[in-house]
């Protein structure tokens, strides 16, 4: 299914195109080659002093991370998320060797997650971010140190329709537009032709 933006001026088919869906093929499976060119867009995005503060956890349907991480899935995506072929926990790293503070870290592993996304898409394997699992279930299953703070996992896996969600509210929620704040209300200062 495509939703593409409904944006003031065309953008890249990459950028319009890409959305978050919830129904997956769940006998699709990832090949281990993308999923290496996934975590490789991660690891060549730009972050603060060259830090690259991200670090993840990869897990493909059927193995005992994905096992690991999907057992934690809250609400509503326990219901649909586990049907997806491979997941990417992305943690930051939040503090220096020295223990100060690196306060650009989630802003960097925001970036990597944002790349992983793309060359998924770009691949044809959809992407949904959620932060909606136990974070301290997943900390403790790993034994995460303090200072990794978990930003969300990326849920990727092929497109299925709509109509393979069981919950009917999901379906809705599937087929149902994209919406965005309009640019004048994003924009402080500086908006062309304003
Ligand atoms: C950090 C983050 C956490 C999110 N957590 C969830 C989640 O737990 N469950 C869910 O269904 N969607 C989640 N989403 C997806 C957003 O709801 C979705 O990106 C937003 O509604 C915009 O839709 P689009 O990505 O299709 O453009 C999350 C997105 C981000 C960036």
């Amino acid at each position: 299914m495509f939703k593409p933006a409904d944006s003031s001026v065309t953008l890249s088919p990459l950028i319009a195109n890409r959305w978050s869906p919830r129904s997956f093929d769940a006998v699709a499976e990832i090949s281990d080659g993308d999923i290496a060119a996934i975590l490789e867009a991660g690891r060549w995005s730009p972050s603060t002093n060259n830090q690259q503060p991200w670090r993840f956890i990869v897990a493909k349907r059927g193995d005992t991370h994905f096992e690991n991480l999907s057992k934690h899935f809250a609400g509503f995506n326990a219901a649909w998320a586990p049907t997806a072929s491979a997941l990417v926990l992305v943690a930051a790293v939040t503090t220096n060797d020295d223990g100060s503070a690196r306060p650009f870290a989630l802003y960097d592993a925001g970036l990597a997650s944002a790349f992983m996304t793309m060359e998924a898409n770009h691949r044809g394997i959809a992407v949904h971010p959620i932060a909606g699992y136990d974070r301290e279930k997943v900390k403790a299953e790993y034994s995460l140190p303090d200072n990794y703070l978990q930003t969300a996992i990326l849920v990727l896996g092929t497109q299925a329709s709509p109509d393979q969600l069981s919950d009917p509210a999901l379906q809705e929620r599937e087929k149902a537009p994209r919406v965005r704040l309009p640019l004048s209300e994003l924009v402080i200062a500086g908006l062309p032709g304003a």
